[in-house]
């Protein structure tokens, strides 16, 4: 049998995702209902960069399956010091069952997977954000329904978690809109491949300038920082270029009456929302946090079998 891997949501097909979620609602509706699937195994979680929610989420979401998280920081692992990426993974997989990463290089997750026997999960990359996509889906279908036909408007940076929810997204058979300043549009092989997936799947997708024409009629309205991780020695010359993309009430009410708001947090109060959406009545991102627990476990789930 083939190690199942999730690097990018193009590692899941339209079932496998749809399966996904299914589960992840299980996991909710009930957390008692899986517990024990990862009895006496262990899984590595080893992060380079910092993090709130994946950490806590994942790490939970092992201890629920009975399983064991043993998390190292960046320089904690011999990796830090240089040992060979490939070595590393034939040693965690050894005596590990799951390898769950978050780092800079996506190149550096895909050369882990492909030395290691056992799932890697990426948990963030400078390119993508798996994970995130997953819980992001799970929340637009808790509080919309159906994700197919919905129209999705990101606002921003087209960024490592935008790529990863318009793959989602694309799967899911749903119209996807980005509004980015000139010099920061995604990745275009991602958006291209992106493209592809939405038509087949009934879904679309329009790049723009304009909030406001992003906005117009949308379902769910999506933002992030406008500075990742790794990116502080930009923080300037981003923020001159994302004037007049926060997402504002003024632009909100550009929305469908019952859009919601969506974020993965962590959020910038006044510079890439304002905090009266954010900490408004349209706002999801308490429930879109909590999914990622669901969401981590069906994945764990899904990959460890
Ligand atoms: N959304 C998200 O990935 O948050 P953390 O960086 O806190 O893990
Ligand atoms: N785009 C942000 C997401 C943080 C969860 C970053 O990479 O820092």
């Amino acid at each position: 049998m083939t190690t199942r891997h999730l690097l990018t949501i193009n590692d899941l097909d339209a079932a496998a995702l749809h399966a996904l979620l299914a589960d992840a609602r299980a996991a909710k509706a009930d957390p008692t209902a899986l517990y024990g699937a990862l009895a006496g195994r262990t899984v590595l979680l080893h992060f380079t960069k910092a993090s709130t929610r994946t950490r806590i989420s994942i790490e939970t979401a092992v201890v629920r399956l009975g399983g064991h998280p043993i998390f190292t920081r960046g320089d904690e692992l011999q990796l830090g010091r240089g040992e060979p990426i490939a070595d590393t993974a034939n040693v965690v997989s050894r005596i590990c069952d799951a390898i769950v990463i978050r780092t800079f290089a996506q190149a550096d997750v895909e050369e882990l997977a492909r030395h290691a026997t056992i799932p890697v999960v990426n948990a963030l990359t400078d390119e993508h954000h798996p994970l995130q996509a997953l819980a992001d889906l799970m929340t637009i279908e808790e509080h919309l329904g159906a994700l197919q036909g919905k129209t999705i408007a990101w606002i921003g940076d087209g960024n490592n978690v935008f790529h990863s929810l318009a793959q989602a997204a694309a799967l899911a058979g749903m119209h996807v809109r980005i509004a980015t300043p000139e010099g920061y549009e995604a990745n275009p092989e991602i958006v291209g491949a992106a493209a592809t997936v939405a038509s087949a799947h009934g879904g679309s997708f329009s790049e723009l300038r304009d909030p406001a024409e992003a906005v117009a009629g949308a379902d769910v309205v999506v933002t992030d920082v406008f500075v990742s991780m790794g990116e502080e020695a930009q923080a300037d010359e981003k923020f001159a270029a994302f004037d007049g993309y926060q997402v504002d009430a003024a632009l909100m009410a550009q929305a469908a009456p019952t859009a919601i708001f969506m974020h993965c947090l962590p959020a910038h109060r006044g510079e890439e929302v304002s905090a009266d959406v954010i900490d408004g009545p349209q706002s999801v991102v308490w429930d879109e946090a909590e999914n990622r627990l669901h969401t981590s476990v069906a994945a764990l789930r899904y990959l460890l079998g």
